[in-house]
């Protein structure tokens, strides 16, 4: 939510900011601004809508000439998206300005005091109210200034400032909120994430907690809040910038989910050693395995669908007792946790406000955690007592695809980890497992080569009003996620539901040709599909059916069928998720909608 950059070096500031944006835009889009620091002293630009009309605008960056500056891509908290409320946001004689992401809970408040002390604001942020406070708090030294903020602001924030007393210098203090530097040659740059610092360096500064950078051309100074200077050693980012750009493809998603069967292997090879599942971070052995009686998943969107599917796995091979939370619900709802409880957090971005509450409401308890999560380095990363990551590399579009398909893979090698050490599966059919699971990219690769099939039956639903998706069990799981991405990216409503239960209310909404999507992966449950598939077919719904090859006797109910390579009952769902994601990018594709950056939405919601 939100993605902040700066600069400061011996180039012009204002492109490398536009070119951090662009890097950024997924994290939000509806304004974006610059403020850079130049001859006659702090200039601001700042416009609604894509990133786009700044660029163009400031004739791409060339208006606002400069060595040093900070920029900001807006996913709108407090007021709407117009160019008052978009950030950069100054003081009230624009001696200091702030580019912000996250929420600063007690802006009210704050607003209020300062209103009592004559200051004025002409945006609705929370944001405003930083500069402001900094303005009342400022004697000369930023760092004194910040640091006093710092006590006084509740929330989170990441944030970058400029002080017009303190030219060629950028400082930045992060809070719950993502923020890393990056050590560049002949500059420096602080970011939201990653890939916008890429083009000019591989070499970052993960900041922690309530932690404060000042940047200038030459150096990089770490301080904590009392002001001590910290000594910080760099990471080296293992991936270039081409990762995080479209290669060639319309779209990151269409790149992203034909990356999946590379994403699969990469989770997958390192985590296979002579026959046997090594999960090294999780540093547990077989008897501390053993001491856990109950898994909690706590994730969100997409990710909590794979913690729908995983319940059914780890309770299959494992028979562990697993519960799935929605970590918005999770957080609120005094779980019962006790020390043979394992929390497992799952997060593509691994900064999800929610999973945070909830990955440090059962650290809190003292319960034993575990991340799976995709960005190295995140809060959650951070935080969890273990982190298993998925190497899927950067995910840049809004819909989720192949760090969802990563998040599977682990929770199918964890669960066959615990089963390993629960001794719940004889040998044999462990290797069997195993075989299946390295069989995994190549049949995914064969799935993707339906593609002309399903862009085709795609195009015939774009003016469609309702879809929806049935399953039963790990079919039921598949739906939520192939409903999600249809709906997130096409705005066609959608809902998915477990197919015995549409008697109970939704089937009145079957009209003649209505689509459903039928998910048939589950053959002990195939007949009970094919019932309620005849139920909407009588009521006048046409039915897609995704199920497995060999089961042709559905092609009598469905009035079109993508058929999945074979694979054992558990991992079905990272071969039928894959037309399903293809479905819903095709209908976007067709209406035109900007499928990488849906509207509303943004990638990493780090806010609750
Ligand atoms: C899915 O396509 C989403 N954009 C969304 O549901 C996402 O999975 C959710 O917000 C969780 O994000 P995270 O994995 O980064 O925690």
């Amino acid at each position: 939510m939100c993605g902040i950059v700066g600069y400061v070096g011996e180039n012009q500031a204002a492109p490398i900011l536009l070119d951090g944006l662009y890097k950024l835009e997924y994290r939000g889009y509806d304004s974006a601004g610059i403020a850079v620091y130049g001859e006659e002293g702090i200039k601001v630009a700042k416009a609604r809508g894509r990133l786009k009309i700044l660029d163009e605008m400031t004739h791409g960056g060339a208006m606002l000439p400069g060595t040093a500056g900070i920029g900001h891509t807006r996913w709108a908290t407090h007021g709407a998206p117009n160019d008052v409320n978009a950030h950069p946001h100054f003081n009230r004689d624009e001696s200091i300005v702030v580019v912000h992401n996250g929420i600063i809970e007690n802006y009210l408040k704050l607003k209020k005091k300062l209103e009592g002390k004559g200051y004025q604001f002409c945006s609705e942020t929370d944001t405003e109210v930083v500069a402001q406070l900094l303005d009342y708090y400022y004697d000369g030294d930023p760092l004194k200034a910040i640091t006093k903020i710092m006590h006084r602001m509740e929330g989170s924030y990441a944030l970058g400032i400029l002080f017009k007393d303190h030219p060629g210098t950028v400082y930045a203090v992060r809070k719950d909120s993502p923020l890393i530097v990056g050590h560049g040659q002949g500059g420096n740059l602080i970011a939201s994430d990653v890939p916008a610092v890429l083009k000019y360096t591989r070499s970052v500064y993960f900041i922690e907690n309530e932690e404060i950078a000042k940047l200038t051309k030459d150096d990089i100074t770490f301080y904590n809040i009392d002001e001590e200077v910290l000594v910080k050693e760099p990471s080296e980012i293992g991936w270039d910038i081409s990762a995080a750009e479209k290669g060639g493809y319309e779209h990151f998603m269409l790149k992203e989910i034909y990356e999946q069967p590379k994403a699969i292997a990469d989770t997958l090879n390192p985590r296979l050693k002579d026959g046997r599942i090594v999960i090294e971070e999780l540093k547990m052995d077989d008897e501390e395995i053993r001491q856990i009686h109950k898994i909690f998943i706590v994730a969100c969107g997409s990710a909590y669908h794979t913690g729908v599917t995983s319940k059914y796995v780890f309770e299959g091979l494992a028979r562990i007792p697993t519960e799935v939370d929605l970590a918005s619900e999770f957080r609120y709802r005094n779980p019962i946790l006790d020390e043979h409880t394992l929390v497992v957090i799952i997060s593509q971005s691994g900064e999800t406000a929610d999973s945070l509450a909830a990955l440090r409401l059962a650290k809190s308890q003292g319960v034993r955690t575990l991340g799976i999560v995709n960005v190295v380095g995140s809060s959650i990363a951070r935080e969890a007592d273990n982190v298993m990551y998925t190497w899927a590399g950067p995910e840049i579009a809004v819909a989720t695809t192949k760090a969802y398909s990563t998040q599977l893979i682990a929770q199918y090698l964890l669960a066959l980890k615990f089963a390993q050490a629960r001794r719940m599966l004889p040998e044999e059919e462990l290797a069997g497992y195993i075989a299946d699971l390295r069989k995994i990219p190549d049949q995914v690769e064969m799935v993707l080569g339906n593609k002309e099939k399903i862009q085709k039956f795609a195009n015939r639903y774009l003016a469609a009003k309702d879809i929806f998706f049935i399953g039963r069990g790990i079919d039921y799981a598949i739906s939520m996620e192939g409903s999600l991405k249809l709906k997130e990216i096409s705005y066609i409503h959608s809902d998915a539901y477990a197919a015995g239960e549409l008697k109970h209310g939704t089937i009145s909404l079957i009209e003649e040709g209505t689509l459903v999507v039928a998910v048939l992966t589950q053959a002990e449950l195939y007949k009970k599909t094919i019932s309620n598939m005849v139920e909407v077919r009588s009521r006048g719904a046409f039915v897609m059916a995704v199920t497995n090859s060999g089961n042709q006797e559905v092609e009598k109910t469905a009035d079109f069928v993508i058929y999945i390579p074979e694979t054992n009952r558990y991992f079905t769902n990272s071969l039928a998720i894959i037309p399903l994601q293809m479905f819903g990018y095709y209908v976007a594709l067709g209406k035109g909608c900007d499928v990488d950056k849906p509207r509303n939405l943004a990638k990493s919601v780090t806010v609750e």
